[in-house]
């Protein structure tokens, strides 16, 4: 990959309102996206309707191992509950790739949003388990369908970024400031993926009692000296090296 193109996303349940979205936005500044699915119906039709509202065919319908291969970066959105029979038959096609965790591990009990328990920590832990040689990241948790899917709409707020490999969450604070008005926060290395998949359902209660679409911002953070902006000022961090440096996390 050079610095000059962006990279390929490859979303893996990319027919979902979560991943969809997400790929409308980052077709839309310009990456090409990868529309995994079980079905190439629902993946031919998520990736057209993208092709249609921006005019440019920067998506591609793909099975979910096809979007894992031939990505440089991986963008998980199955439901937590498909991760454990998703993600092992992947392993080998993600091998050392950047893959970012949107999974929110969720249940509804009498309508109202809940955060599941999860024996391995957080939905983007198991994953790392499960994805024993990729570099994960846990990002866009508090970024809801309806607005990514909305153009129209501005997105607004902190994207907290979770993550024990300093690349790789360099590699995702930077794709999370390329859509205008995010800022991508550090919010430390893997293990608080947990707190940050968690404040999910808080912010859904929140969106039930105001009728909104809540988000989040952090304060009192300089307004200079965040990483992104370091890794971030001239220099893309790459998608594609492979390189795992050490001592990145928390
Ligand atoms: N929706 C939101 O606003 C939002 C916001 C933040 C985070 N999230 C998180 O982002 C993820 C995706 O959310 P979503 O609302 O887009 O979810 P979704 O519609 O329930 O699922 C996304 C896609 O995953 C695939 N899938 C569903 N069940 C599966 C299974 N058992 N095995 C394998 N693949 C399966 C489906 O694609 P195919 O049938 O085409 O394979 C589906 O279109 C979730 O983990 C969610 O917690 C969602």
């Amino acid at each position: 990959m050079t610095s000059s193109r962006p990279p390929t996303l490859g979303f893996i349940g990319g027919t979902g309102p979560e991943g969809a979205g997400l790929a409308l936005r980052y077709a839309s500044a310009g990456h090409r996206v990868l529309i995994g699915s079980r079905s190439s119906e629902r993946a031919t039709a998520t990736a057209e309707g993208i092709n249609q509202r921006l005019g440019q065919d920067l998506a591609l319908p793909r099975d979910n191992a096809a979007a894992a291969l031939e990505s440089q970066v991986v963008l998980l959105a199955v439901p937590y509950v498909a991760q454990q029979e998703t993600l092992p038959a992947l392993a080998e096609k993600i091998g050392a790739k950047v893959v970012v965790s949107v999974v929110v591990p969720l249940a509804f009990q009498s309508g109202r949003p809940h955060p599941l328990a999860v024996p391995g920590g957080s939905a983007a832990q198991e994953a790392q388990a499960l994805l024993p040689g990729a570099r994960l990241v846990a990002a866009f948790h508090h970024l809801g369908a309806k607005h990514l899917t909305d153009l129209a709409h501005p997105l607004e707020g902190d994207v907290l970024v979770c993550g024990d490999d300093a690349e790789a969450k360099a590699v995702i604070m930077a794709l999370v400031e390329e859509l205008r008005d995010l800022r991508a926060v550090d919010a430390g290395g893997l293990d608080y993926a947990q707190p940050v998949e968690a404040m999910t359902a808080v912010l859904l209660s929140i969106n039930r009692r105001y009728k909104a679409q809540s988000g989040l911002k952090i304060t009192g953070l300089p307004s200079a000296g965040l990483p992104v902006r370091q890794a971030g000022s001239g220099h893309r961090p790459s998608a594609g090296s492979g390189h795992r440096p050490a001592g990145a996390g928390g």
